[in-house]
């Protein structure tokens, strides 16, 4: 129960009442006995200076940050992870003696997840759809890994300019526009697909970002977007004997990091699992 000497944590977006990671730490942090609440906190763009100021004052051990102030608050951080600013985006802030000190952990999840689903991204071809914060965080993790690194964005640029920034960073990339075209020539000897953009998310779930009839049976299909929990995109690629991986394992394994980060203590990644699956099958 919440009490006088409960450490506080927290998200802060915009939405922020669908997010479910209040429930998945809240549940961990239950199971393991800690005493630490984690509160979703809807915060309007003009206001991000001040709450995050605020969350200094009242003495917050740290919290996440989504969805629009991914960007936006590391200007108001005092350190940023050297990672996180090459990538450009924060996810959770972690308040040390008093200084507030930026991460990402969307990457290293991801990464986890797919080794999690036994999958090995060393040494194979990756085609990544979308160059959002998700697919930066993402790429910056694989690249490093991975033998040759695609990326395909409706808005050509952002593809371009990102494949640059791994390239200025040491990594190998390529980016283009998002056509059929490109997606077909790429796919013919990619291992593994990632879906980083919204397409196929709640409630757009009869869209799929690639066509069926350009999925392979040896791919790896790996959809970010966890609501719903088979996509259109991982409906098709179970359809051809593609190995379809949900976007739970990346939600799990990205919290269960930040998690660490504030209690020093391994994260119940199973406990955790469970309350995103009872919250996304309604099971609660
Ligand atoms: N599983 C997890 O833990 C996890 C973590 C983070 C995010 N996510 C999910 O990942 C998705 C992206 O998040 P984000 O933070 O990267 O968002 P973002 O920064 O806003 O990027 C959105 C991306 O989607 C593309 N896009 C949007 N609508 C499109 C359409 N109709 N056709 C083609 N491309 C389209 C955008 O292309 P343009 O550049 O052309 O606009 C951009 O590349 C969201 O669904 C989010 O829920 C999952």
């Amino acid at each position: 129960m919440v009490g006088g000497a409960t450490t506080v944590v927290g998200v802060i977006g915009n939405p922020i009442e669908h997010s479910l990671s209040p429930r998945m730490h809240n549940a961990a942090f239950e199971y393991l006995g800690l005493d630490y609440v984690y509160i979703p906190l809807r915060v309007l763009e003009k206001d991000l200076k001040n709450a995050v100021r605020g969350a200094k004052a009242f003495n917050f051990r740290g919290f996440n940050v989504t969805i629009p102030h991914k960007v936006s608050i590391l200007r108001f951080l005092d350190k940023v992870e050297s990672t996180a600013r090459k990538i450009g985006a924060v996810n959770t802030v972690v308040n040390e003696d008093g200084k507030l000190s930026g991460y990402n952990t969307d990457g290293l999840g991801a990464l986890e997840a797919l080794r999690e689903a036994g999958v090995d991204p060393e040494g194979k071809k990756i085609l990544v759809i979308g160059a959002g914060g998700a697919s930066r965080a993402i790429t910056f993790y694989l690249a490093g890994v991975c033998s040759e690194l695609a990326i395909l964005n409706r808005t050509r640029s952002k593809a371009v300019k990102l494949a640059s920034d791994l390239k200025s960073a040491g990594f190998k990339a390529y980016g283009n526009g998002l056509t059929v075209e490109a997606l077909e020539r790429e796919l013919v000897d990619t291992d593994i697909l990632i879906n980083t953009t919204s397409v196929g998310m709640h409630p757009d779930v009869d869209r799929s970002p690639v066509p069926e009839e350009l999925l392979h049976r040896d791919l790896v299909v790996f959809d970010i977007v966890y609501n719903p929990l088979e996509t259109m995109l991982l409906r098709y690629a179970r359809k051809v004997g593609a190995k379809p991986v949900d976007g739970v394992g990346m939600l799990v394994n990205q919290g269960a990091i930040s998690f660490k980060m504030w209690t020093g203590c391994e994260a119940p990644r199973d406990v955790m699992r469970k309350a995103v699956m009872d919250s996304l099958l309604g099971r609660d």
